[in-house]
Parts: C-alpha cells; sequence; structure tokens
C-alpha cells in the first residue's frame, strides 16, 4: 500500500502557514495574537472564526470547526486529505509523494475504482437472470428501466462472496478491502457486507459512487435498508442521495425538494419533478444545511406523512431555519409517502396540492401541536416550546424575520413575542445534541466529565510536569465517554508539542472541533499541575463511589439468600476509608 511518509505530513503542517492559507478565501482581522473573520463553514454576520498563527490552527466559536491548514483546504476545498497536503505542499515547495511501489495507485482512487466496479456488477445483475424477481419488483412498483438505469439501480444476490469473488483478480490489499465499508468480517474471514438486497449507488457531488443503500429483497434479514459506514470516501454528514444527478434542476428551480427515500426520489424525478434530494438514513445536520445554502436559499421539506415524519420536518426545518434556509413543508396525507403519493396523484396535483400549498414550518409546528384548537394558556406554551427551538440563533436579522414570522402565523403581537422571548432566554437550551455523537464542550457538566475534560485541557497544553503526571497515574478504565477516552489515548501516546501537528491525528471532524477549541483558546492562569491532580482525583473518587454501590448491591442480594456478607462489608469499609483519606 502506497502512502505519503509521516514526516513529509508532519514538515508539511510544520510549515504550513495557516495565516496564508486561509486569508486566500476569507478576510482576515489580526486582534491580539489572533486574526478573526467571517466562518466560511457557516452563515454569520459577526467574525467568530479564529486563526492562530503560533499554533498553525483555525477554531469557529460559531460552528465548532477546527483544525490546521490541511484540514482546512480539505473541508474549504471539499478534497481528499492527499489532494489538500499535495496543495499545501506545492507551494511550500516540499514534494509530497507516495513512498513504496511506484505502480501501486493512489489509496483514494482505489478506493473508487471498488466502488465503481461494485455498482456496476450489481447493475448488472439486476438485468441478469439472477434478479428476475427484484427485478419484477421494482417494475411492479412503477420504476421505469429508464430510471433504474439513470440511478444505476443493482441487485446483489444470497451469496456471501459474490462481490469479493468478482474482486478477487484484482489482488487488493487488505487496507482497502476493510476501509471500503463493502466487508464484513468474522473468524478472519471477509465477506460481503450486502447480501440478497435491491441496491441504491450513492454518489459526491461529482458523480463518483463512494457509498450504497441496500433494500432488503428476497430474504428475511429484519434490517429493511443496510447503508456503507462511515468511510474515508463516505462522510454521512455531507452527503444527498441524487444531488449530482439533480443539482442542475435545483439551481434552474432555485429550490429543493428533501425527500426521506431512495424510492421517494426516483419515482419523483421520473414524474418530472426533479429538483430533489434525499437524506436517505442519515440525521439531518449542519453541514447538510451548508451544502444547501451553496445551491438554493429555499427548501421544500416533503417527509413521510406519519409521526416519525413529522418529527423530522420540525428537526432538519429548524436546522435549516437557522442556517438563513427558507423551509416550507409539503403535507403528505396520514401514511403515505412521497412515492406512494406522487404514483396516486400525479406530477400536476403534486405541484398544486404539494408544492403550492405547502406551509412554514412555523406555520406547520403551530399545526402540527394543535395550537389553533386549543385554549389560551397552552398557546402560550407551545409559543415557548417553538421560541425554545430559536434561541439560540446568534443572526440578528435571521431572527427577527422569525419572529416577525411567528407573529403573524400566530396572530400574536410581535412584541409580546419578543417579551416571551426574552424571558425564554434565561433557560438555556443544549445546543444541537444530536449530531451524530458531536461533543458538545458545553454538555459537560457532571463532575466527572469536567473532570475528563480537565484531563484533555493538561494533555494538549504545555505543562510537561503536569503531562507527565496523567501519563503515570490515570487510569483509563475510569474515563466513561468513549470518545474522551480515545482521545486521551492519542494524547498520552504522542509526543508532539506543536498543536498542528497534534490535531493531524484527528480525522473525524467532531473530534477535531473539541481539540481546536482546547488547543486555541490556552488559559495561561490555570495551574495544570494542580488542574491533573484534581482530575485524577475526582475521576478515582467516582470509581470508588461507583464500586461501593455495586459492592452495596451485591450485600443485599446475598443477604437476601442468607449468605455471609462480611467479605464484601470489609471491602466497603477499606474503600470509604480510601474515599476520606
Ligand atoms: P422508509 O422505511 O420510508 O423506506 O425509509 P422507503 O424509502 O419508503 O422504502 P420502500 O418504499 O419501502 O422501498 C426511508 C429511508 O430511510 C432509510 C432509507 O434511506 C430509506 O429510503 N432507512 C430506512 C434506513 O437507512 N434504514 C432502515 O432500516 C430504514
Ligand atoms: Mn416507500
Amino acid at each position: 500500500m502506497a502512502r505519503i511518509p509521516q514526516e513529509t505530513i508532519d514538515r508539511v503542517n510544520d510549515n504550513a502557514d495557516i495565516v496564508d492559507v486561509v486569508s486566500k478565501h476569507v478576510d482576515l482581522t489580526k486582534r491580539g495574537r489572533n486574526f478573526f473573520g467571517l466562518c466560511p463553514f457557516h452563515n454569520e454576520k459577526t467574525p467568530s472564526f479564529s486563526v492562530a498563527p503560533d499554533k498553525g490552527i483555525y477554531h469557529c466559536f460559531g460552528c465548532g470547526q477546527g483544525g490546521n491548514a490541511v484540514n482546512f483546504v480539505m473541508e474549504y476545498e471539499k478534497i481528499s486529505f492527499v489532494d489538500a497536503l499535495q496543495q499545501i505542499g506545492k507551494e511550500l515547495g516540499i514534494k509530497v509523494e507516495f513512498s513504496g511501489d511506484a505502480k501501486s495507485k493512489d489509496f483514494f482512487s482505489e478506493l473508487y475504482s471498488l466502488h465503481t466496479f461494485a455498482a456496476e456488477l450489481y447493475h448488472k445483475t439486476l438485468f441478469s437472470n439472477q434478479a428476475i424477481k427484484a427485478k419484477e419488483y421494482l417494475t411492479n412498483r412503477g420504476l421505469s428501466e429508464e430510471s433504474l438505469k439513470l440511478f444505476k439501480v443493482g441487485f446483489t444476490p444470497k451469496n456471501s462472496s459474490f462481490l469479493l469473488n468478482a474482486i478477487k483478480s484484482k489482488k487488493l490489499s487488505d487496507e482497502i478491502i476493510q476501509k471500503s465499508g463493502l466487508f464484513g468480517r468474522s473468524n478472519s474471514k471477509y465477506y460481503d457486507r450486502f447480501r440478497s438486497r435491491i441496491i441504491f449507488p450513492i454518489s459526491n457531488s461529482s458523480g463518483k459512487i463512494i457509498a450504497f443503500g441496500g433494500r432488503v429483497f428476497g430474504s428475511d434479514d429484519p434490517a429493511k435498508y443496510m447503508n456503507s459506514p462511515e468511510t474515508p470516501l463516505y462522510r454521512k454528514s455531507e452527503v444527498f442521495y441524487g444531488l449530482n444527478i439533480t443539482r442542475k434542476y435545483i439551481r434552474e428551480e432555485n429550490n429543493a425538494i428533501i425527500v426521506e427515500g431512495y424510492t421517494d426520489l426516483i419515482q419523483l424525478f421520473q414524474s418530472g419533478i426533479k429538483n430533489v434530494i434525499a437524506v436517505s438514513g442519515t440525521a439531518f445536520t449542519n453541514r447538510h444545511v451548508n451544502q444547501i445554502r451553496r445551491l438554493t436559499s429555499k427548501v421544500y421539506l416533503c417527509y413521510d406523512g406519519d409521526t416519525a415524519g413529522v418529527n423530522a420536518s420540525l428537526k432538519a426545518g429548524y436546522s435549516l431555519l437557522k442556517g438563513g434556509v427558507e423551509p416550507l413543508i409539503i403535507l403528505l396525507p396520514n401514511g403515505v409517502d412521497p412515492d406512494e403519493w406522487i404514483k396516486k396523484i400525479g406530477p400536476e396535483e403534486f405541484i398544486s396540492h404539494g408544492i403550492g400549498k405547502a406551509i412554514s414550518l412555523l406555520n406547520f409546528h403551530l399545526k402540527t401541536s394543535k395550537f389553533f384548537d386549543v385554549s389560551s394558556s397552552n398557546k402560550s406554551n407551545i409559543i415557548k416550546n417553538i421560541m425554545s427551538m430559536i434561541t439560540n440563533i446568534d443572526d440578528p436579522i435571521i431572527k427577527h424575520s422569525i419572529i416577525k414570522d411567528l407573529s403573524q402565523a400566530a396572530g400574536v403581537e410581535e412584541n409580546e413575542i419578543i417579551h416571551m422571548f426574552s424571558q425564554q432566554k434565561g433557560k438555556r437550551i443544549p445546543r444541537e445534541s444530536n449530531e451524530n455523537q458531536k461533543i458538545n464542550l458545553k454538555a459537560f457538566s457532571t463532575v466527572n466529565s469536567k473532570a475528563e475534560l480537565g484531563l484533555i485541557q493538561v494533555l494538549v497544553g504545555n505543562d510537561f510536569e503536569a503531562k507527565s503526571i496523567i501519563k503515570n497515574k490515570l487510569d483509563i478504565g475510569q474515563i466513561e465517554n468513549p470518545m474522551i477516552k480515545k482521545l486521551i489515548k492519542i494524547l498520552i501516546s504522542t509526543e508532539e508539542k506543536n498543536p498542528a501537528d497534534i490535531i493531524s491525528h484527528f480525522e473525524e471532524a467532531e473530534e477535531r472541533e473539541i481539540i481546536s477549541k482546547l488547543l486555541i483558546e490556552d488559559d495561561q492562569t490555570t495551574d495544570f499541575i494542580e488542574l491533573a491532580s484534581d482530575c485524577l482525583s475526582t475521576l478515582s473518587k467516582v470509581s470508588i463511589v461507583e464500586k461501593i454501590k455495586q459492592l452495596r448491591l451485591k450485600i443485599r442480594e446475598m443477604e437476601s439468600n442468607d449468605e455471609n456478607t462480611n467479605v464484601l462489608m470489609k471491602k466497603i469499609v477499606k474503600l470509604e476509608k480510601q474515599l476520606n483519606g
């Protein structure tokens, strides 16, 4: 496997001038040691995007994104790690080349070509006599041959080494096979992830296939849909199904219709409603909002007509609203999804009844919470509830226009709404805890999690004595949060002092958000040695308390069986002594 030598990566990280790199795209102003500008990754009117030239990193206090120069170029230009590294390397005069076998291809292009190959194999199979039933099923659902071809729909039989056998002659490395997400592994043997399924290839915006969604067919697998996991090619929070084909129609119409499913999208497209994208089984994130904002500022949410669909519409709707994209909701009949609906009513009626009668998000929220049917005291609760969804909008222009719309929709004076709003403001609403496993620094409120975070603060700081206290004394088993655990393990095992190098160990954007925040905010006043020992003692106290609790439970159980509990009692006494001493 060809790879870029770590020394080259380190050299680029050490030499890249973060201010140079960022200021090609963002106007930066110096304030103190750092530079500030308007964040290119989210919509804002006051600069919260900061760049620390001495550390070689950036962090946005608004949306949380952060990283080093290479991360910035990857995120901004949506290119791969290797491409970003090469681009920056070129400007610095550092040759970024693969070591090892000169013939072996780039890691990413091998992954791409494996996906293209798999998609072609699956697609060919759908039209073979291995898939007569599956093909018939799709045809009966109204999907035309032309649509199946345009969206490269495929089929994979029950055989658990169907794809595996087909790629045998390619002699792909274990790394490619593992990282593709197309295979599972048991007893050190690989097997096809997708079996007995109708396959929907998922492409990135430039049309390269990067993942698959598979709908169960002809087996009793309880998972109706199975999707590729997150891979180096597939970043779920950035991908919309169908966008590679529908982008030009979205630009033409200047709005997008968002649906939940693959079949919803294909069916709408086939009937002539082409400005559609699908979220397809992933959570709707702020990154999705950023993608949309580059295309259009108006979105129709067309989710299934069931409770899950209503909740998902509200959630996606508020994310869009906060991001400055106007969300309108298409109301579907109960229990119907867009696929079934368009087949029933046809495109003309979909346009006149669906799109034409779409309502604003605020109206939708009022309607689904039965605002217009309830007593006035309940009405005020509903408004407060809506307020709570928008309290953390920073942009005053967006906020004001929402208040105006809400006042109109609910028939309540603007002033009264503003009053309720200021009452609501005191109560803090946690920020977007739903985004995968994203860590929200504000959510670290328990003693335990504060201590875990404190350890990270020490480990990224520059007090070596404090760091070595943690390295020597920490029992990693006492860390509860799995992401923090991973961060600590990485931080303990690396010797880097340069923040831009430290950050290069974190591939996940969510992890970089925490790390960049901690790295950029160095607090000169903290006594790191004290912090380290406080955090360590908190953690071991918490774990002793937990042990005592477990022992007490055990004792109760033994007592009810008339067993002798002396040994356990003594253990508790000992632990309690430890706790107080
Ligand atoms: P639906 O259950 O509404 O399926 O899920 P559908 O699209 O209407 O599929 P058909 O019509 O029964 O064939 C909506 C979308 O949510 C994702 C899929 O992307 C699906 O298209 N999903 C659903 C999953 O990822 N996993 C699941 O188990 C179910
Ligand atoms: Mn359906």
